[in-house]
């Protein structure tokens, strides 16, 4: 692939300014969301949305999440229902994506969906990303901004070390606060969770008043993006470790000994914000990752999710 260079923008006036105007040229910038760091690129131009899987290298046409900056230009993409309604005042903005049904002549590109016939879309809440859809003023197409199958980036630095010379430019907000990519809900049929992440199913459920289908992964029905290995490090990682074991580094939950811990007061929330950023700290040693259990419950379903896909079985 041509390297270009990569440019850092300040989170002012004049490096939003940049990214809008980079977006509108066709090029790729990435930005800070309260989940992850996303490589955006405008969702109508289906050669900006194919830079964005060429900068990835991510090997198939996996649908991509459209962000806008509101429930009334989301409205204009898709299909809304009752429950988008309730889920979207309830959450919106916020790490909540909903896959609702496109609507005629919604003008996204079909390397967006994939072909599919649903959208999936998301008012993200960081003020970055509101203020560079304000400032772009479209539906931005928005992965997370790491090159597929490894860690997903929760700061500008952990951007420029997977994209460096791939991308036009990185919007540097500092460190996401979440931490795990958005829940996606589906909404084409009953209301089904189709990646935890970080907003908890039990709130979404709550607010539904009824619970949520499950789909297993592998399932058709999910998100079709689900692959089983994911965010994986290059070293083997182990789960439900008590102890590192020989070279391991250990990753640890609770008040314990560890070379990092997600959370020394076992608060989840923190957790979810640490992961990332502790797996790229483990992971620059090279030496293979023990990690201790962490509760199921809440974000620690979306945490252990993203665990189970560190540690899964690698094709190359
Ligand atoms: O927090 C997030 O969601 C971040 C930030 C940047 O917003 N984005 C993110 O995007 O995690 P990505 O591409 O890494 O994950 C998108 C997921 C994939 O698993 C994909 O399969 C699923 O969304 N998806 C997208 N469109 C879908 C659709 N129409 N139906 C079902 N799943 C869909
Ligand atoms: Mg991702």
């Amino acid at each position: 692939m041509h390297r270009i260079e990569t440019s850092r923008l300040t989170a002012d006036h004049a490096g939003i300014a940049r990214a809008a105007e980079l977006l509108r040229a066709g090029e790729l910038v990435a930005f800070p969301t309260e989940t992850v760091y996303g490589l955006g690129g405008d969702a109508r131009d289906g050669r900006a949305v194919a830079a964005i899987y060429a900068a990835k290298g991510r090997p198939s046409f996996n649908p991509l999440i459209a962000h806008v900056a509101d429930v009334g230009t989301a409205r204009r993409y898709v299909t809304w229902t009752e429950a988008a309604d309730k889920l979207a005042s309830a959450f919106w903005p916020g790490p909540l994506t909903l896959v609702l049904p496109l609507r005629e002549g919604h003008g996204i590109s079909d390397l967006v969906t994939a072909g599919l016939d649903t959208l999936a879309v998301r008012v993200p809440a960081h003020p970055l990303a509101q203020a560079l859809l304000a400032a772009f003023g479209g539906p931005v197409a928005a992965p997370s901004a790491n090159p597929s199958g490894r860690i997903s980036p929760t700061t500008a630095a952990h951007v420029h070390a997977g994209l460096d010379g791939r991308i036009a430019a990185v919007l540097d907000g500092g460190s996401c606060g979440v931490g795990l990519e958005s829940t996606i809900i589906g909404l084409n049929g009953d209301p089904a969770l189709l990646r935890p992440g970080g907003l908890a199913a039990e709130e979404i459920e709550a607010i539904l008043g009824r619970p949520l289908a499950r789909h297993a992964t592998g399932d058709a029905i999910s998100a079709p993006g689900q692959l089983l290995s994911h965010y994986a490090p290059r070293g083997a990682v182990r789960l439900g470790a008590s102890a590192a074991q020989g070279n391991e580094v250990l990753l640890g939950f609770g008040p314990m000994a560890c070379d990092e811990n997600l959370s020394a007061s076992s608060d989840l929330t923190e957790a979810a914000a640490n992961l990332f950023a502790a797996l790229h700290r483990l992971d620059a040693t090279g030496r293979p990752i023990a990690v201790a259990p962490v509760p199921d419950h809440g974000l620690g379903a979306a945490i252990n999710d993203r665990l189970r896909r560190a540690a899964a079985p690698r094709d190359s």
